[in-house]
This record gives structure tokens, sequence and C-alpha cells, in this order.
């Protein structure tokens, strides 16, 4: 069926939202190539997330703009993952308010002309979508996210790049971990899932995975690495989710940043779990965190294309006439699924997934007891 042409939006806008990760250029390209190359449409590129949509910062992009961008790191949009129209904090008579500008934003939207909005984010970018969506905007998301941690889609961009740059930092650490004899722990990003750990982990052969999907008990990791040492391997490499927690206990807190969406930032697990490793074992026990590099850098050849994938088929989707919808990867295929069923909750690792399996097959250690 031929697309209805009075329904293919002239102008639109995209915007990427949240924690930014490898690719979202790559999208940014896609969508305005083939908005403007395929269908003539306008595209306006909104600045720094829905900060820009709330303080009205816009401007057209030009194909010049996104010329060069497919390799580059971070978003020639900017990011914010501080902002949420639906509930934006600012100053009123001197005190601070929490207040829905949102009906402000749909009065910007229509009165920039743009026929349909492109959001490019995570779950809690995603989740705004979808609430401009029920107001009766034309939106289409984006999923992306080094955490994976997006329902209804395969993967996300940004994800593979990350598990690549984890992989090499844990690589790296094994060779020094060795010289050492030391237990080496590399703390990781991913939020409350454990994908990002899980598949790094596996990949650079880490011999304890932590993902907060899986309580540990610390008896059980500390006895792993002295049997490793008994056994005459004079290290152990530890793969750990920011969000991994003990037995019964919490996951460990950075800092509250009280004016986002998702305040809680997770970070600390790795310097805590080593002082008790080496206290427990007598092993020298040394963390690294990986942080924000597992954000930076070129996205790899996968992501690329993913990427391409996701922004093309968005253009498509709003062409046709679709809204509240993102391009999701199922199999080998991009399907459109809806904004709410993609938001509904948080896609966990299940504790029996084939790669945990495949990983106890292989000896390593998930902090829990083994089954008899
Ligand atoms: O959601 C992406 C992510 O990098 C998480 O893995 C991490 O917990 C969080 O963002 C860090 O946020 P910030 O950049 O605000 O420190």
């Amino acid at each position: 069926m031929s697309p209805d042409s009075a329904a293919i939006p002239r102008r639109i806008a995209i915007l990427t939202g949240g924690g930014d990760c490898p690719g979202l250029n790559a999208v940014i390209r896609a969508v305005a190539k083939t908005a403007m190359f395929d269908y003539g449409m306008d595209v306006y590129g909104i600045e720094d997330g829905f900060r820009g949509l709330i303080h009205r910062n816009a401007h057209q992009l030009t194909s010049a703009d996104v010329s060069g961008i497919l390799t580059l790191g971070g978003t020639i949009l900017g990011s914010s993952n501080k902002d949420n129209p639906f509930d934006h904090s600012m100053n009123v008579n001197g005190q601070k308010q929490r207040l829905d500008v949102s009906g402000d934003c749909v009065e910007y939207i229509n009165s920039m002309g743009w026929d349909a909005l492109i959001c490019i984010g995570g779950d809690g970018t995603q989740h705004m979508a979808n609430k401009f969506h029920q107001l009766g905007v034309r939106v289409v998301g984006i999923p992306k996210t080094i955490d994976n941690d997006l329902e209804a889609t395969d993967l996300t961009f940004g994800f593979q790049t990350a598990v690549d740059t984890a992989t090499e930092a844990i690589d790296k650490l094994h060779t020094t971990a060795m010289a050492h004899h030391r237990v080496q722990i590399v703390e990781m990003m991913g939020r409350y899932a454990g994908w990002l750990t899980l598949y790094s982990g596996v990949s650079g052969g880490a011999d304890v995975i932590l993902i907060p999907e899986i309580e540990y008990d610390l008896e059980v990791v500390a006895r792993y690495c002295k049997d490793r040492s008994r056994h005459g391997k004079r290290f152990t490499i530890m793969a750990v989710s920011e969000g991994a927690k003990p037995k019964g206990g919490e996951m460990t807190v950075a800092k509250v940043v009280s004016d986002s969406p998702d305040p809680v930032r997770l970070g600390g697990v790795g310097s805590v779990l080593a002082e008790q490793i080496a206290e427990l074992t007598g092993l020298e026990a040394r963390a690294t965190v990986l942080g924000h590099l597992q954000r930076g850098g070129s996205p790899c050849a996968f992501d690329r294309l993913l990427a391409t994938r996701f922004g093309f088929a968005a253009v498509e989707y709003l062409a046709q006439g679709q809204s509240g919808v993102m391009p999701a990867l199922k199999g080998a295929d991009i399907v459109p699924v809806k904004l709410e069923d993609a938001v509904s909750h948080l896609k966990l690792v299940p504790p029996d997934h084939h790669v945990i399996r495949a990983a106890r097959a292989l000896g390593t250690c998930f902090g829990d007891e083994p089954e008899a």
C-alpha cells in the first residue's frame, strides 16, 4: 500500500534524550537523510533533548549538518537526562516548584509547524515520547542505550559498542591482574540490568560475574577466589554491575541527582567488594570503574548498521501515518512496536538466560550457591 501523501509529514523534529551512547549521530544522519532526500521533509534538531523542547531551542538541519557524522560518538544535538516536561523543576517567585509544562511544549511544536517528533532515547525518553503521543502529537521513538534494558526490542543501539569497550578493558586488566596475582574487579554501568556486564564478562573471560538479577553471597565469591588461587590460578577477574547487590542487601548508590527524572546514580560497589574480598581472602584486590568510557567513542559496525536501520524505519513509519511506535529489532528484522509496550517494564536478564547457563557450564561464578 502506498502511503497517503496527505499523511506524510512535511516538517519533523528530532531530539536525543537521556544518557548518550555511541550511534546517536548515525541515527540522526539516517533520519535526516531519509526525511530530506526521500520525502522532501524539513528536519529540525531540538537541542539537549527535552530541555530544548522546554526552552524552545531548535534549529533546522541541513544536509551538510548530517554529513560526515556516521562514525562520531556523542550527539551533534546534545542530550540531557534531567529534563522532564511533565515534571519540570523551575523557580516560581523564588520557590522551586515542579510543574507540568507539556502543554507549552505542544504549543511550541505547533508554532514551529512540526508535524511529528522523533525521540531517540532509552526508557525515560520513550516514557515521555509516549506521553506526547497520548497528548495527540505524532511521535516515533528510536531505542538507544548501553544498558539494553528497553523492553520490546532484542537490542538497543549503543549496547554492542559498550560491550566491545568493556571487553577490551577486561582484556587489559587481565594481563596486569596476572602479573600481580590480584583479584581485579571491573565495575560496569547498566543501571538495574546486567546485560552489559554479562555480555562483556563472558566475552572477556571473567571468572566471576555479578549482576543485579542474581544477588551475590560474599562468602561464595570469596571461596571461589581462594579456590582458584589454591588451584594455581593466582588471579581472578570479576566483572561487576554497578547495580549488583548482596543477598538481602541493597544496591550501592553513588549519588542522588534530585532534578533528574530518574534521580538515583549507582556506583561504588567495586571498591566495597575489593575491600571485603581482600579481608576475607587475604588476596590483594583492586577495583577499576569503567564509568562513562562505556558511553564514548565511535560506534562499532553493528551499531552503525542498527542505528541506520532504525533511523530509516522511523521515518518510514511517520510517512505511513503511524504514531506512538518505535522500530525494534526482532531476530533479524526491524518491526514497529508500540511505545507503551516498550516502556511497560525494564528488560532484565532472566537468571536462566542461555548466556548465563553457558558461562556456568564453563565454571564462571555468579556469586550464588551452585546448584547441587
Ligand atoms: O542509562 C545509561 C547510563 O550510562 C547507566 O548505565 C548509568 O547508570 C547512568 O546512565 C549514568 O548516568 P549519568 O551520566 O547521569 O552519570
